[in-house]
């Protein structure tokens, strides 16, 4: 019998084909006048599993995006596996500033460019090779569980987990939805930042008055939002916020020259905080000032601005709860308003952080599959990124191990423009995840206990 390792090589272009025509479907669920390309997109994922050889595949929505389940029952006494992705994509920003169309997939140097590719439904690639690899009858149980609104922060998950809640319980988790150290180095995703953000408006004046005439004396609401948003850090860049919860990060070294070439950093531009870059990004919380609504520059004349305002977006550490986390940031912003200005803040969105013990029979299957399928040991790495979808489904499967994998690396450029995967990335990713299923088939009983 040829190895599956040979098996996922013979299927990878037709998985690469499908993930393309994944990519041409524009579902950008944050956008509304493309939820009917959501609703494509779940089609085609569903119709893509289906033909896989799963016998049962559901669209389900409750309220929010279209998702898809899809099963294939365990064998007698194997475990079941359920392998989660997200087929909504961000939008893509500015058009003008990528090199080649953003929802036309187009392979250079290796990588495939396009909105979406990695991001993630290189996921949905990955099971469905994992799957096909396995000729569409694994030694385990496997459901496919693929959503449409994480890039929203996932809304109506806890709904779609309680009205499907046995179609969706597994002994095991793969969450391929995250980075790896290099291209050639895997990761194991061992925590993940949380998430909560607010939009804060101040006003000082009930309408806009000529800035000769009253500047000096009135406050215009923009210098006050300024000086606002300035006070949520220190000197050196770090949180100035009071009572944010801070946990340790492994100790994993990342050089400045690193930082400086995986993010593009500009000539003379100093990084910001105290502590390791691991501490910083993925065990201390983070602030960040997303959007600003004010007059724009086109339409400045010399008026005092009345009112303005800013989304500000924060990460919180792993052990930390983001519904604090966000209460702790509005008090912060009532009490630093400077010259009295009134201050409204209007929480959004929370997602809590997630931290995994990885150790045990199915972490150690894990780990043996992504050196077979890379050549190399996997790194246990947190990101800063969030997936507040893990710890809403740990605490729905509190008996489940989940494993955080992904077909991401440090050139991904998720979210920006010109988001890219490394093919040999996504061939290795698909690899490990075909490895694990006949490794947790074998593990099972280790795994029961
Ligand atoms: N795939 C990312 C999460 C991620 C980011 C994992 C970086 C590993 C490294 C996911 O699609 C994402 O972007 N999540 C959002 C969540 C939010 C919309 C609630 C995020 O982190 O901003
Ligand atoms: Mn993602
Ligand atoms: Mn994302």
């Amino acid at each position: 019998m040829t190895d599956i390792t040979t098996r996922v090589r013979d299927v990878l272009p037709a998985v690469r084909a499908d993930l393309e025509n994944l990519v041409r479907i524009e579902s950008v669920w944050a956008d509304p006048d493309r939820r009917g390309e959501v609703q494509r997109s779940a089609e085609e994922v569903a119709k893509l599993l289906s033909e896989a050889g799963f016998g049962d595949v559901r669209i389900v929505a409750e309220g929010g995006a279209p998702a898809v389940i899809a099963h294939h029952p365990p064998p007698p006494g194997a475990p079941t596996v359920l392998l989660y992705a997200h087929h909504d994509v961000q939008p893509e920003g500015d058009r003008s500033q990528w090199y080649s169309e953003p929802f036309e997939p187009t392979e250079r140097d290796g990588r495939l460019y396009g909105r979406g590719t990695a991001d993630d439904k290189a996921g949905i690639a990955t099971h469905l090779a994992a799957f096909r690899a396995h000729g569409g009858n694994p030694p385990v149980g496997v459901t496919v569980f693929v959503e449409g609104e994480e890039e929203s922060g996932s809304p109506s998950l806890s709904r779609l987990l309680a009205a499907h809640r046995d179609a969706l319980a597994a002994d095991v988790i793969v969450i391929a939805d995250s980075d790896n150290w290099s291209t050639e180095v895997p990761s194991l995703t061992v925590s993940l930042r949380g998430l909560a953000d607010c939009i804060v408006e101040v006003a000082t004046l009930d309408h806009g008055l000529h800035s000769g005439m009253w500047g000096g004396v009135v406050p215009d609401a923009l210098s006050v939002l300024v000086r606002l948003l300035a006070s949520l850090h220190d000197d050196e860049g770090n949180v100035a916020v009071d009572g944010l919860h801070e946990s340790t990060a492994a100790p994993v070294e990342y050089t400045p020259e690193r930082v400086r070439a995986d993010t593009g950093l500009l000539d003379g531009v100093q990084e910001i905080g105290s502590g390791s870059v691991a501490q910083r990004l993925w065990a201390k919380p983070a602030i960040t000032v997303v959007g600003i609504d004010t007059t724009p520059i086109a339409k400045a004349s010399n008026t005092l601005t009345p009112c303005a305002r800013a989304k500000v977006s924060m990460r919180v550490a792993p052990g930390g709860d983001a519904a604090e986390h966000l209460a702790a940031l509005t008090r912060h912003l009532e009490q630093h308003t400077p010259w009295g200005a009134q201050v409204t803040v209007t929480p959004g969105d929370v997602g809590e952080p997630y931290a995994i013990d990885p150790s045990g029979p199915v972490y150690d299957a894990a780990r043996a599959a992504f050196r077979q399928a890379w050549g190399n040991d996997a790194i246990d790495a947190g990101v800063g990124g969030s997936i507040p979808f893990i710890a809403a489904f740990a605490s729905a499967f509190p008996d489940a191990k989940i494993l955080v994998t992904g077909v991401e690396d440090p050139d991904t450029q998720a979210h920006s423009i010109n988001e890219s995967l490394h093919l040999g990335v996504l061939e290795r990713a698909a690899t490990a995840e075909a490895l694990l299923l006949d490794r947790l088939a074998r593990s099972d009983r280790q795994i029961a206990t």
